[in-house]
C-alpha cells in the first residue's frame, strides 16, 4: 500500500492547508445512498454478499471490538474509522469493480427516522421482527454471522430503539452544520460528534449496532462514511482545521496526541501515521464525498438566518458552552428567544411561506406544505444515551450531557423562529407525499448463507431458470445441490414464530 506522506511534511512544516491533487487526478466519488443510481445500488450490495461469502467482511467487527480502547473516546476515532472504511472500500471494489462506498445522511431523516427510504426493502431493509430481532426481510434477511466467536453464529439483529415502530430523532442536518461552523477545536469536534450525533445513530437502530460488533451490520459503514464526512466538512471549512490533530488519549496517562502516532491496524497491517489520514484527496486515500441537496439547502438557509440576525445588534459571545454557542452560531437575541411569537397563527403562516420556498429551492415539485402535520415541522431532541453505551464506548457522561443540552438548544431556537422550516421536516413530506424516493423493486438477490460453518440440513437448490422472486414464493421443491452459471438458489428452513418455513435464497456471483 502507498500513502503519501507529504501530508506529514506539509503538517510539520505548518504551511497553509490545501488539498493534494498530485497523485489523485480523479478521486472516488462517494454519493448519499439516495444519489445511487439503481444499477449502483445493486453493485454496491452485490459487493457486500461477495466480501461476506468469501470471509472479507466478518474481520471488521472483530477488529473494532479489539480497538475499542484505542479508538473509542479518544482523538484516534475519526482517523481509526476513516481508515476501517477505506479497507472495506477497498475490499468492496475488488469484489466489484466501480464500487464506492456510499455515506447515508441520517440527518435527512432526523425528525422521523423510521419513515426513511433506507430502511425499506430496496435499500438495506428495517427492524428485526418481534419474536427474536432477527432481520427477516430485505436484502440482509438471515445475514448470518461468525463474530461473537464465544456464541454460534447468529443472524443480524436490529431492535429499532425506542422502537418497536419508531427510532429515535437523529440529530439534525442544522446542528451539525452549527458545530462544523462552531467548533475552532478538533478534540471539541471528536468530542461532539461521537458523544452525540453518532452514538444516536447505533442506539436508534439497536441490535448489532448498539454493540462493539456493530460492523456487522451493513449500515454501520454506511453510517461511518456520514461520521467521516462531518470531519472532511469541517477539515474543508477553515484552512485553521484541515492538519489539526490533538487532546489527550485518557488510556495513556492523558498523553498529548500527535499526527504521527501511529493507528491501530486493520486487515492491512501497514504501520501508518494520524497525518496520513488528513487528506481524503492524498494519493493513498483518493476519495472526495458528494454533496447533498439538504445539506447544502440547510447551509445557504442557516447563511441568510445568520445574515439577517447579524444585522440587529449583536451581544458579544458571553456566558456559558451553551449559550455561547448559541450566540456565536446565531447571533444572540437577548431573552426574546424564548418568548413565542405573540400570534401562533401568524407564526405558523411565516413558516408556511418559508417552507414553501425551501421547498421550491429543493426541487420538491408539488409537495403539499398544508399536508405536513405540524408536529412534523419541528426538529426533536434526540433520546439521552443509555449509561451502557457511554461506558462501552468510553465516554464522560458529564460531557455527553453538555453536547445534547447545546444541540437541544439548537432545535429549541430553530423552532421558535417562525421563518425557519428544518430540511428534515421538508424531506420526510416529500417521501411521505411521494414526492421524492419512491420504492423501488426489491432487490431479487439477498445474502448467501455462510459457509464457513455448514448447517445440519445441506442446503438443496433449485435451477435458476426456477428462480422465484424471493418476496411471495410458496415453498419450492428441494432438489439436490447445484450451482448454476453464476446463480446459485436453494431454500433455507428458518423458524418463524415456532414454524419452519422455506426461505429461498438467490445467491449470484
Ligand atoms: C482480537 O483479539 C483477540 C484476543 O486478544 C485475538 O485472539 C484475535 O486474534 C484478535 N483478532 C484480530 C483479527 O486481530
Ligand atoms: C441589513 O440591514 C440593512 C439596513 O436595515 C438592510 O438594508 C439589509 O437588507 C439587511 N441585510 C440582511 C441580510 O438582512
Ligand atoms: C454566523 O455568523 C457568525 C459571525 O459572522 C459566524 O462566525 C458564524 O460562523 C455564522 N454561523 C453560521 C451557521 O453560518
Amino acid at each position: 500500500m502507498k500513502i503519501s506522506l507529504v501530508a506529514l511534511a506539509i503538517a510539520a512544516m505548518g504551511a497553509v492547508a490545501t488539498a493534494q491533487q498530485g497523485g489523485c487526478p480523479s478521486p472516488r466519488v462517494r454519493k448519499e445512498i439516495r444519489q445511487l443510481t439503481p444499477k449502483e445500488r445493486d453493485n454496491y450490495r452485490r459487493a457486500i454478499y461477495i466480501a461476506h461469502r468469501s470471509n472479507k467482511f466478518d474481520i471488521f467487527a472483530e477488529l473494532h471490538v479489539n480497538n475499542t480502547e484505542p479508538a473509542h473516546g479518544v482523538p484516534m476515532f475519526f482517523p481509526w474509522h476513516r481508515r476501517l472504511l477505506w479497507e472495506y472500500e477497498k475490499i468492496l471494489s475488488d469484489a466489484v469493480e466501480g464500487v464506492t462506498l456510499p455515506f447515508w445522511d441520517w440527518s435527512m431523516d432526523a425528525i422521523k427516522p423510521e419513515n426513511s427510504p433506507v430502511f425499506r426493502n430496496d435499500y438495506l431493509g428495517g427492524n428485526g421482527r418481534q419474536s427474536d430481532n432477527v432481520v427477516a426481510t430485505g436484502p440482509f434477511r438471515f445475514w448470518k454471522l461468525t463474530y461473537p466467536h464465544d456464541q454460534p453464529p447468529h443472524f443480524l439483529k436490529r431492535i429499532f430503539t425506542p422502537g418497536p415502530n419508531n427510532i429515535t430523532p437523529f440529530w439534525s442536518t442544522e446542528a451539525l452544520i452549527s458545530f462544523i461552523k462552531a467548533k475552532d477545536n478538533y478534540a471539541d469536534l471528536h468530542d461532539t460528534i461521537e458523544d452525540g450525533p453518532h452514538a444516536t445513530v447505533h442506539i436508534g437502530i439497536g441490535g448489532d449496532m448498539v454493540e462493539m460488533y456493530s460492523p456487522n451490520d451493513p449500515f454501520f459503514f454506511l453510517h461511518h462514511a456520514m461520521v467521516d464526512r462531518i470531519w472532511a466538512l469541517w477539515q474543508n471549512d477553515r484552512s485553521s482545521n484541515f492538519y489539526q490533530y490533538n487532546g489527550v488519549d485518557k488510556f495513556n496517562n492523558n498523553r498529548k496526541v500527535q499526527a504521527s502516532d501511529i493507528l491501530p491496524t486493520l486487515p492491512s497491517k501497514a504501520q501508518l501515521p494520524v497525518s496520513d489520514f488528513f487528506d481524503t484527496k492524498s494519493a493513498g486515500l483518493c476519495y472526495v464525498y458528494e454533496d447533498n441537496p439538504t445539506w447544502t439547502q440547510a447551509v445557504k438557509a442557516l447563511d441568510q438566518r445568520n445574515k439577517s440576525k447579524n444585522n440587529l445588534s449583536r451581544r458579544a459571545p458571553a456566558g456559558n458552552f451553551v449559550s455561547s454557542v448559541i450566540d456565536f452560531l446565531f447571533g444572540s437575541r437577548g431573552d426574546d428567544k424564548k418568548q413565542p411569537p405573540a400570534d401562533p397563527v401568524k407564526f405558523e403562516e411565516s413558516r408556511k411561506a418559508a417552507a414553501q420556498q425551501a421547498a421550491k429551492d429543493l426541487g420538491y415539485e408539488g409537495l403539499d406544505i398544508s399536508k405536513i402535520p405540524k408536529e412534523e415541522t419541528k426538529l426533536k431532541e434526540p433520546m439521552k444515551n443509555p449509561d451502557s453505551w457511554n461506558k462501552m464506548n468510553n465516554l464522560d457522561p458529564k460531557k455527553v450531557e453538555e453536547i445534547h443540552a447545546a444541540g437541544n438548544k439548537i432545535i429549541e431556537d430553530l423552532n421558535n423562529d417562525p421563518n425557519y422550516i428544518p430540511v428534515a421536516a421538508l424531506y420526510n413530506a416529500a417521501v411521505s407525499q411521494g414526492v421524492v424516493d419512491k420504492p423501488g423493486p426489491a432487490p431479487t438477490e439477498v445474502p448467501p448463507t455462510p459457509e464457513t460453518k455448514p448447517t445440519e440440513n445441506p442446503q438443496p437448490s433449485i435451477p435458476p431458470s426456477q428462480s422465484p422472486s424471493p418476496a411471495a414464493t410458496p415453498a419450492p421443491k428441494p432438489t439436490p445441490a447445484k450451482t448454476g452459471g453464476n446463480v446459485a438458489t436453494f431454500t433455507n428452513t428458518v423458524t418463524k414464530d415456532g414454524v419452519p418455513s422455506p426461505v429461498v435464497v438467490v445467491v449470484h456471483y
